[in-house]
C-alpha cells in the first residue's frame, strides 16, 4: 500500500539545503534519483526542481526506515523525514555536496515503472522517443533550466514594459479571429454555430494591436501565441510565443530604444538565472544599424551573423574576361577564408557540391600561398587576372578565395552573393570561427516593400501588407514596373545571425492601405471582403503607429545555448506538427464532424 502525505509538510526543496541548514529536522519530498545499497546504508539521491540531496538509510539508526528504503527503485516519488548533518568528505559536485539527511522516517507516496530512458541530462535517446514521453523529458535538468529561464525573460519582459517611463499595456487579443496575413497557411477552426463558417487561429496579432492604437490604447504589448501551417524547422514551430507590442506616435528609433532596453533587461536576466560570469551575457548598446541592401552585398544575407569576418566583395568586373567561357550571366561574389588555402581536395569538392546545392553556377577558388597563388581560373584569367581578384577581396596567405556566381537571377536582388552568404555561414563553421559568448545584435532597415516570390511568381509584401512606406516612394505604388524599388518603414532585429524580429512603422491613412492592397492584386471587393473591417477602422482618427514582435522562442534558445526551439518550449511539435505525447493531431468523432456539417475528402478529392 502506499502511503499518503496525511500532515506531512515538506520543509525544503531538495536542492536548497546547504551547510547552513546543518542540524536542522527537515521533511523532503521528491524522486528517487539515484539508490545505492551497501548493506548497512542506503544511499538515495532524492531530486525535486531545486536539485539533489542525499539522504542516508542507516540499518542501526532506523531500521524501519532503512527496511523500507530497500523497496525504493529510481523515480518512485518519496517522503523522507530526517536531520541534516555536514558530511565528513563534500560532493563538490553537488550544490547540496556539504551535507546529507540522516533519514528517520520514509513514505513512499508512488512507485514507478522503469522509464524508458535515463532522467539525466547527458542522454542519447532520440527526439522522437523524448518527445512521446516529455513527462520524463522534462524531468531532466537542463530542461528545468531552459523553462525557468523561460519564465525568468518573459518576467523580466513585462517588468521592464510595465515601468512607468514606458507605460505598456498587456493586453490579449482572440485566438478565433479570422485571417491575419503574415504569408503562410492559416490553422482553420470550423464554427458549429454558423455553418460552414470558420475562423482563423492568428498568425499574429498585427491587425488587433493597429485597432488598439486606433482604440487610443498608446502602448500595447502582449506574450502572444501566434500559429502558422509552414514548413517547419529547428527554429520554426507551428505554434510559436512573440513578444509582440505596438506604439503610438512612434518612430523608428523610439521602438528600438524600447527593445533594446527591453533586451538589455532580458540579457541582465538570464546572467542572473544561469548563474553566468559577469561578461557572458553582457550586450553593446545601441545595436548596431545596417541597410538592407549593404546586408545583402557584404554578407549575403537578410540576417547576417557579424561573430565573424569574411565579408564578400562584389568582382563582377573581375570576370569580365571570362564570363561566357564560365556561362556566367549576373554577378559574381567572393570572400576570403582565413587559413583555408590548406584545404584538400575532397574538402575543396564537398564545397562545391554544396554550392552547386544551392544553385551556384559555379564555385571558383583560388590558393593563396607564401609561394604564390593558384586557382584553376589561371587558364582563363592568366596569373594576373587571379591576383586581382585576391588583391580585391583582401586575401593574405594562408587563405582561400571563394568566389560565386548564380546560376538562376533573382528580380530585386543578389542572387550570387546570397548563395556566398550560405557558403561563408558553412566557412565559418568548417574554421571555427565563432567564439562563444559573443552577442551581436544588429537592426536591419532600408527594406524593400515588395519581393518577388519564386513559387508564386509574383511580387509580395516583403514583411506584412501593413508596413509603412517611404514618403517619396508613394507614387510607385501605381506603377507595376517599380515594385521592386519601392522602399519601406520596416526593420528586422537580428542576433548572430538569426532573426529575432520584424516590425515596422505602419500606413495609418487608408487611401494608402487601399493602394497597397490593390498594388497586391486585390479588387477592391476582395479588400473590404477580406479587410473591410481595418479599412473603416483606419477611417476613423488613426494616430501614427508602429511596432515589432520577437521571436520569444528564439530568444530563449539562443540565451540557452540551444540549437532548436523545441528545447525551450514545453510541450514542443515535431517538424511533422505532431505532438507525439498527445497524439495530435487526431481523428476525430463522425458525430462531431456531423455537427459541424463537415465530411472529410481523401487526398484524390473522392467522397
Ligand atoms: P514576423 O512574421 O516576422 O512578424 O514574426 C516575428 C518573429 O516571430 C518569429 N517567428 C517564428 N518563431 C517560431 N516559429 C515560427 N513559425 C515563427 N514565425 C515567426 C521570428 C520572427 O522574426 N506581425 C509581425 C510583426 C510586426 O510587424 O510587428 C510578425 O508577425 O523570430
Amino acid at each position: 500500500m502506499l502511503d499518503s502525505l496525511g500532515y506531512l509538510k515538506r520543509t525544503h526543496r531538495c536542492g536548497e539545503l546547504r551547510a547552513t541548514d546543518a542540524d536542522r529536522d527537515v521533511v523532503l519530498m521528491g524522486w528517487v534519483h539515484r539508490r545505492r545499497d551497501l548493506g548497512q546504508l542506503i544511499f538515495i539521491d532524492l531530486r525535486d526542481r531545486a536539485g539533489i540531496a542525499q539522504a542516508v538509510f542507516n540499518k542501526e539508526l532506523h531500521p524501519e526506515a532503512h527496511k523500507r528504503a530497500e523497496e525504493l527503485r529510481a523515480e518512485y516519488v518519496v517522503a523522507v523525514e530526517g536531520r541534516v548533518i555536514r558530511r565528513r568528505e563534500a560532493n563538490s559536485k553537488l550544490a547540496t555536496g556539504d551535507i546529507e539527511v540522516v533519514a528517520k522516517n520514509l513514505w513512499i507516496l508512488n512507485e514507478a515503472r522503469t522509464t524508458p530512458f535515463p532522467i539525466r541530462d547527458k542522454i542519447d535517446a532520440n527526439e522522437e522517443t523524448r518527445l512521446r514521453y516529455r513527462y520524463l523529458d522534462l524531468r531532466r535538468f537542463d530542461q528545468q533550466r531552459n523553462l525557468r529561464l523561460r519564465h525568468k525573460v518573459i518576467l523580466a519582459i513585462r517588468v521592464a514594459l510595465d515601468s512607468p517611463k514606458r507605460g505598456f499595456f498587456e493586453i490579449e487579443t482572440p485566438m478565433l479571429t479570422r485571417s491575419t496575413p503574415e504569408g503562410a497557411r492559416d490553422y482553420l477552426v470550423p464554427s458549429r454555430v454558423h455553418h460552414g463558417k470558420f475562423y482563423a487561429l492568428p498568425q499574429s496579432p498585427q491587425i488587433f494591436k493597429q485597432i488598439l492604437m486606433i482604440s487610443g490604447l498608446d502602448r500595447y504589448f502582449q506574450i502572444a501565441r501566434c500559429f502558422r501551417d509552414e514548413d517547419l524547422r529547428a527554429d520554426r514551430q507551428p505554434e510559436f510565443t512573440q513578444l509582440d507590442l505596438e506604439m503610438s506616435f512612434a518612430t523608428q528609433d523610439g521602438v528600438f530604444k524600447v527593445i533594446e532596453a527591453v533586451m538589455s533587461a532580458v540579457f541582465k536576466q538570464a546572467r542572473k538565472t544561469l548563474d553566468a560570469r559577469p561578461e557572458e551575457f553582457r550586450i553593446k548598446r545601441p545595436f548596431r544599424r545596417m541597410k538592407y541592401r549593404e546586408a545583402i552585398r557584404r554578407y549575403g544575407s537578410d540576417k547576417p551573423d557579424l561573430r565573424f569576418g569574411m565579408e564578400l566583395h562584389d568582382v563582377t568586373q573581375l570576370f569580365s574576361g571570362v564570363r561566357e567561357v564560365l556561362h556566367i550571366e549576373g554577378s559574381v561574389f567572393a570572400f576570403a577564408a582565413p587559413g583555408a588555402a590548406s584545404f584538400s581536395r575532397k574538402q575543396l569538392d564537398e564545397l562545391s557540391e554544396r554550392a552547386k546545392a544551392l544553385d551556384a553556377r559555379g564555385l571558383y577558388t583560388i590558393k593563396v600561398t607564401p609561394e604564390g597563388i593558384s586557382s584553376p581560373l589561371e587558364k582563363n584569367l592568366g596569373a594576373d587576372g587571379v591576383r586581382k581578384i585576391a588583391d580585391a577581396v583582401g586575401a593574405k596567405a594562408g587563405d582561400l578565395v571563394l568566389a560565386l556566381a548564380a546560376k538562376k537571377q533573382i528580380p530585386g536582388t543578389e542572387a550570387a552573393a546570397l548563395i556566398a552568404g550560405q557558403i561563408r555561414l558553412l566557412m565559418a563553421e568548417k574554421l571555427n570561427l565563432i567564439q562563444p559568448g559573443r552577442w551581436e545584435f544588429l537592426w536591419l532597415t532600408g527594406f524593400p516593400l515588395f519581393e518577388w516570390s519564386e513559387t508564386d511568381n509574383q511580387w509580395v509584401p516583403a514583411q506584412h501588407p501593413f508596413t509603412g512606406i517611404v514618403e517619396e516612394d508613394l507614387d510607385k505604388l501605381a506603377d507595376p514596373a517599380k515594385r521592386g524599388e519601392i522602399r519601406s518603414k520596416g526593420y528586422d532585429l537580428v542576433l548572430n545571425g538569426s532573426e529575432l524580429g520584424s516590425g515596422s512603422i505602419r500606413i495609418h491613412q487608408q487611401d494608402i492601405q487601399s493602394r497597397v492592397f490593390a498594388a497586391l492584386g486585390l479588387t477592391e471587393e476582395q479588400a473590404r471582403q477580406r479587410f473591410g473591417f481595418f479599412l473603416d477602422a483606419l477611417s476613423y482618427g488613426t494616430p501614427p503607429h508602429g511596432g515589432i514582435a520577437l521571436g520569444l522562442d528564439r530568444v530563449v534558445a539562443l540565451l540557452a545555448g540551444e540549437k532548436s526551439i523545441r528545447e525551450v518550449i514545453a510541450f514542443p511539435k515535431t517538424t511533422t506538427a505532431q505532438d507525439l505525447m498527445a497524439e495530435s493531431p487526431s481523428p476525430v468523432d463522425p458525430a462531431q464532424l456531423d455537427e459541424l456539417g463537415i465530411g472529410i475528402k481523401n487526398r484524390t478529392g473522392e467522397d
